[in-house]
């Protein structure tokens, strides 16, 4: 077959020394899935593992292996169980199951089509099975499309905490289909905008202006599919060039942190479930936006423009009624703390933030008891 002419989609260059790859996005694009493997390279003929669960497979599941067999591929269809209590190593020794089951090789590929928690799973399972074959990354939910698709951050729960098993694993392509959007819950969908506001603060004004003009930010019809992609694509060129100048968290990439700090103890201490992990997140960023105004960092005027667009997407703001020194132990625990200094992202301006580790237990209570008034 001759190569296939380019998509008329946007196309976002995740610029890694090895390995580079693109996130297309592209409405309707994943009738076009088995052309957008060719045009990243894949080669025809390749046997691909589709890896989705039972609700997004029934609704994506037979327009992605159509378009994958009508451009030559071999496709195998796996159903895994996804919520974040399958995210375990039993869930991924099944995708290994179905592997071993259709001879996959190393020149096969995996396919994720679904939220995070396929994607993260699938992208471990790919990594590790033979030391490692080709994964395709096929989100359907706005938080899997701007965030965990991006980066090749794989892995799955441990009892003793989330993602402790995983490994770096980028994908050869990040296919977006925002129409898949539709059928994605209204509380799930604004809980993903709070990760397109994180981009706007960390590092694209444009991005955070756009959404403050819309009238209509908190639903995908008030969006618009135009500007719904133009979102789309900053949150990812934003994601992907953090990734493309820290691929292994040695550094940068831990802005993309921010709001997670604050926001894992909520989701830690008001009990995992309670609230969504993009809801804690904008929690979170309305938190360590009054940390930052305490501290003269930031002014009151923009932490007062943020917390106004999180709860014009219909998102949480207020800090839940919580014991301080449980927020403080738990703050201690976090991932992030290193040689027992606390490391907060804060906000510098829209657009920038920086990483700080000099923050003491005095400013938490002071800010803990602003965030109460
Ligand atoms: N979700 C944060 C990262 O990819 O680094």
């Amino acid at each position: 077959m001759t190569a296939a002419p380019p998509l008329p989609h946007r196309r976002i260059a995740v610029a890694l020394d090895r390995d580079p790859y693109e996130v297309v996005i592209g409405d309707g694009c994943l009738q076009e899935t088995g052309k957008a493997l060719l045009q990243a390279g894949v080669r025809e003929g390749r046997q691909i593992l589709v890896v989705s669960n039972p609700d997004v497979a029934e609704l994506y599941g037979a327009t992605c292996l159509e378009s994958l067999k009508h451009h030559g591929f071999k496709t195998e269809l796996l159903l895994i169980e996804a919520g974040e209590q399958h995210k375990t190593p039993a869930t991924v020794a099944q995708i290994h199951d179905a592997a071993f089951q259709h001879r996959l090789e190393r020149s096969s590929l995996m396919l994720a089509l679904g939220g995070g928690v396929v994607g993260d799973m699938t992208g471990f399972a790919a990594a590790t099975w033979l030391r490692g074959i080709g994964v395709i990354q096929v989100p359907t939910t706005l938080l899997a499309m701007v965030d965990a698709s991006i980066g090749g951050k794989t892995g799955v729960n441990h009892p003793g905490g989330k993602n402790l098993i995983g490994a770096f694993h980028q994908p050869q392509l990040v296919l977006i289909d925002p129409a898949t959007l539709a059928s994605l819950p209204i509380r799930e969908f604004r809980a993903g905008m709070a990760e397109v506001i994180k981009y706007g603060v960390l590092g694209d004004p444009n991005l955070f202006e756009l959404l403050e003009a819309c009238p209509e930010p908190n639903h995908p019809a008030g969006l618009g599919s135009e500007l719904l992609e133009t979102l789309l694509e900053r949150s990812c060129a934003e994601k992907a060039r953090v990734v493309a100048a820290d691929e292994r968290e040695g550094g940068l990439r831990a802005i993309l942190n921010y709001g997670h700090t604050f926001g894992h103890v909520v989701e830690t201490l008001c009990g995992y479930g309670t609230w969504l992990h993009g809801e804690a997140v904008a929690i979170g960023m309305v938190a360590v936006g009054e940390l930052a105004v305490q501290r003269g960092s930031w002014s009151r005027e923009l932490a007062d423009r943020q917390r106004q667009l999180i709860e014009r997407i219909g998102l949480p703001s207020r800090w839940p009624s919580l014991n301080d020194q449980a927020v403080l132990t738990t703050l201690q625990g976090d991932k992030k703390v290193r040689d027992g200094k606390l490391r907060f992202v804060m906000p510098r301006g829209v657009g920038k933030v920086e990483i700080r580790d000099d923050i003491s237990r005095e400013e938490i209570l002071r800010c803990l008891e602003a965030l109460k008034s």
